[in-house]
């Protein structure tokens, strides 16, 4: 049912809600339509950042376990279920379960999706690309991180997109040091992807995070300058998730309101991490 005649997907079944136990701390934003604006600051201190990098470990290490689970024949629904369960077994909350409406506990992105695939009966295939996004809340802190992964073998274009999309992210986060704009993340990131001809998708960002899912702070991962330019200060924590495309950057919404696809179709890699800014350079918070 979700793939069409081309092998191109489309909207699926979607099932019902999975629980949380009710000792679990929800973000503020469940049950409500949208989130309160984050008034706060991006700097975190030492405490706050501690508690980012708990909830960061906790969805580094969900995503490690679905990914073992990116198999030929799973659906992403399960995948959500065996996301889900990791992060509540560990005391924490799926920050995407309810967040502007969205039903599920991760985002699943197969091959020409972009972001924002909502977790249904799709079946995985040999050659599909799915990228998990987890975010965990604990303790009042979101860690918000995403990994790619390869079911079975893909064509070696895809296999090489999925490498470099996670160069790039690498490439980005050693760019983000004190005292530069943040625009210089991006030019980081498109520099290098436009080597390989690559698309960099413009209108999704790295944001700040912390007490707030979405802060606020846009962290382009196009060289936006002279655009986009606060000044990275040390203690400010914001993740770094560039979607590169084997074609266009320009996308289309599903009429779910949430499904990213690239205009083309073109298959599109995504990786990201939550990092924290020290006098010595960029840290990553969201590692297993
Ligand atoms: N985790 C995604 C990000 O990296 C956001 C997902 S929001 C959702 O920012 F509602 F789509 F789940
Ligand atoms: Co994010
Ligand atoms: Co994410």
């Amino acid at each position: 049912m979700p793939r069409d005649a081309t092998g191109h997907l489309t909207i699926g079944r979607v099932s019902g809600p999975r629980e949380v136990p009710g000792f679990i701390t929800r973000p503020e934003y469940v049950g409500k339509a949208a989130p309160t604006p984050f008034t706060g600051s991006n700097v975190k201190t030492p405490e706050q950042v501690e508690k980012i990098r708990a909830a960061g470990k906790i969805a580094a290490r969900a995503i490690q376990l679905v990914g073992e689970a990116c198999k030929p024949g799973v659906t992403t629904d399960e995948l959500d279920r065996i996301g889900h369960e990791f992060v509540i077994s560990q005391g924490a909350y799926p920050s995407t379960l309810g967040y502007r409406g969205f039903p599920k506990s991760l985002c699943s992105s197969i091959n020409e999706v972009i972001c924002h695939g909502i977790p249904d009966d799709t079946v995985l295939i040999d050659g599909d690309i799915i990228n998990i996004d987890i975010t965990a809340f604990k303790d009042g802190f979101h860690g918000d991180s995403n990994v790619t992964f390869i079911v079975g073998q893909a064509k070696p274009e895809v296999e090489l997109l999925v490498e470099r999309t996670h160069e790039a992210l690498m490439r980005g986060i050693n760019a983000a040091l004190p005292g530069r704009s943040v625009n210089i993340i991006g030019r980081a990131i498109e520099t290098y992807a436009k080597r390989f001809n690559y698309g960099v998708v413009r209108d999704f960002t790295g944001h700040g995070v912390g007490e707030a899912f979405h802060s606020g702070l846009v962290i382009p991962h196009y060289d936006s300058a002279p655009h986009y330019a606060d000044e990275i200060k040390v203690g400010m924590v914001f993740t770094i998730e560039p979607m590169l495309t084997l074609g266009t950057h320009e996308w289309e919404m599903w009429t779910d309101d949430w499904t990213v696809v690239t205009k083309d179709r073109s298959i599109t890699a995504q990786f990201e991490h939550t990092i924290f800014i020290t006098e010595d350079g960029p840290e990553i918070l969201t590692l297993a």
